[in-house]
């Protein structure tokens, strides 16, 4: 049974995912290859990767789901909040179009590829309730969806077991998670819907110095829920501007894009991230109580806060955390593709391939034409991890290019540049020098999984770089190029299994250095990701990265 599974017309992140019989065959996302980062058009050249990597033809797809429901949904809801805002909510009117849209994805779906088989609009927090559980370890558990707005619901809980997902509470738009972070990304000069991690990474610098102000903004519901004040935000009224009048007397003026942040502004960001953990912290506690399992599963887009994720792990109830490697938007796309599978028919569920490396892959033929296309010349070495690690002792910037692109935002080893983390200038020349962004932002660290308790106390897996940890005080001066200024890491462990050529890289480089870690950061430069051995050569040459190494094939910048 074929099933292609997408999502599109929301407000970034369109992507495209085949399933068949339940085994994911394919997934990747629009960005990776109109090179518009966020992507949020109909998802055309990723479907048709998705086919291609399938070997099919549409014919061949037995069901499509499209991981939004129509717009008639919670339509009471809808009305009661346009009257409540009325006449300020008319300006919400101007997202009609994207709405209508939405609807008509099965149109746009069917006329550009001819399909004339079964469709499905599919609710949108189930789909990433799927594209967790099913992706989990767990043969049961917890999972809590936490995003912006879907299918008019910001927060989703409920339970997965065997092969069933059943819905238990929801916490309906505006008061939102999502959409408070993303206000607050705004507010402090950065873009919204890409740049919240940047607030994540600039809020270790403050101090809490605004706590009472956001108890104020974001209030606890008794019950495991949460109310925003909205008095202190423009968004539910379709307001360009996302926080309101009262927001910035409360907090002074918004920075402009691109000005110098203060420590104001750390301390802003730092309590306003500090009241969001304490939110979600309350929220999985309460779950906790009522779910009678162990076990919790973390999606949506809010699950990208990896240090409100750690810190469920160290101070939550649950014994056990599960973010997977798409918990934003685009793995709606695989979790309505599992979805379609498992909701019809009793159907075990097998071990599904949760990697994340669901992308592109090329032959060696295709990396040498692009190496030759600019005139490079390769040397083909015979053992590329050792290759590699020995340059990395040395201090040199590899970019590194493998197998299958990852799906999501991290690049876990396969679209990556890497360094040598024990030297202490390699955050600075790889943030200013080489992928031009912030001297505040972190990088991260990339350790073979058996080190993980000696390095950071817990030995707790963490594939995607999705959980924070507090590295152990005796180990914080040998990793200066990945240790953030509070002294955690947004870590990687990397396992054999989990991908044997990476594993070998790092191992080579502790068998000659005696650090079982290397700086792992995303193979791009204010771009998406690259996806294919050109984009690969290109970005190398636009950059002072000293080598390139690609497949088995390895290119000395300058030569
Ligand atoms: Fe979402």
């Amino acid at each position: 049974m074929n099933i292609l599974g997408f999502i599109c017309f929301g407000e970034h992140d369109s992507a495209a995912c085949l399933v068949r019989d339940g085994e994911i065959i394919a997934a990747t996302e629009e960005e990776r290859y109109t090179r518009i980062k966020y992507d949020s058009s109909f998802p055309v050249h990723s479907i048709e990767f998705c086919l291609r990597k399938g070997g099919l033809k549409i014919s061949d797809i037995d069901l499509v789901c499209y991981s939004w429901l129509k717009s008639d949904y919670q339509l009471h809801k809808k009305l009661i909040h346009m009257l409540k805002y009325f006449p300020q909510s008319l300006k919400l009117l101007k997202y009609r179009d994207a709405v209508s849209r939405k609807n008509d994805a099965e149109n746009v779906f069917r006329d550009t590829f001819g399909y004339a088989g079964r469709f499905q609009h599919m609710n949108h927090h189930l789909c990433h309730a799927a594209n967790v559980f099913y992706l989990s370890p767990f043969e049961q558990g917890s999972i809590l969806s936490l995003d912006g707005m879907g299918d008019w619901a910001s927060c989703w809980m409920g339970t997965g077991e065997k092969n069933q997902i059943t819905p238990s509470k929801e916490v309906f738009w505006p008061h939102s998670l999502g959409n408070y972070y993303s206000a607050l990304t705004q507010y402090l000069g950065f873009k919204m819907h890409s740049d919240e991690y940047k607030v994540m990474g600039l809020s270790a610098y403050g101090k809490d110095a605004y706590k009472k102000e956001f108890e104020d903004v974001l209030k606890i519901r008794p019950g495991g829920g949460y109310k925003l004040n909205l008095s202190y935000f423009n968004f539910h009224v379709g307001g360009k501007q996302k926080f309101s009048d009262k927001f910035a007397d409360t907090f002074g003026a918004p920075a402009t894009p691109g000005e110098k942040l203060s420590d104001r502004h750390a301390d802003i960001a730092c309590s306003a991230q500090k009241r969001l953990e304490e939110v979600v912290l309350n929220t999985a506690d309460h779950l906790y109580e009522n779910g009678g399992s162990e076990n919790l599963m973390i999606t949506g887009g809010v699950g990208l806060n990896c240090v409100a994720n750690g810190r469920l792990l160290r101070e939550g109830k649950f014994k056990n955390i599960f973010v997977g490697p798409s918990c934003h938007d685009s793995g709606t796309a695989v979790g309505a593709a599992l979805l379609g599978y498992f909701s019809s028919g009793n159907k075990a569920r097998g071990k599904i391939d949760a990697s994340g490396y669901w992308g592109e892959s090329f032959d060696d033929q295709r990396v040498e034409t692009a190496l030759n296309a600019k005139g490079l010349k390769p040397t083909r070495v015979d053992d590329i991890a050792r290759t590699c690690a020995e340059l990395l002792k040395d201090g040199k910037i590899i970019a590194w290019f493998q197998g299958r692109s990852e799906f999501g935002p991290r690049a876990l080893g396969n679209r990556s540049f890497l360094a040598n983390p024990t030297i202490k200038e390699m955050k600075e020349i790889i943030n200013v020098k080489i992928k031009k962004r912030e001297e505040f932002r972190p990088f991260a660290p990339s350790i073979l999984r058996e080190h993980m308790e000696a390095y950071f106390g817990e030995d707790y897996a963490s594939p995607y770089m999705t959980l924070v940890f507090n590295i152990k005080d005796e180990k914080r001066e040998e990793l200066p190029a990945v240790v953030h200024v509070d002294g955690t890491c947004r870590v990687q462990s990397v396992s054999k299994e989990d991908n044997a050529r990476y594993y070998e890289l790092i191992e080579h480089f502790y068998k000659l250095t005696g650090t079982p870690v290397i700086l792992n950061t995303s193979f791009n430069i204010q771009e998406p990701i690259v996806n294919t051995p050109e984009e690969a050569v290109a970005c190398f040459l636009k950059t002072d990265v000293d080598y390139l190494a690609i497949h088995d094939y390895l290119v000395a910048r300058n030569k």
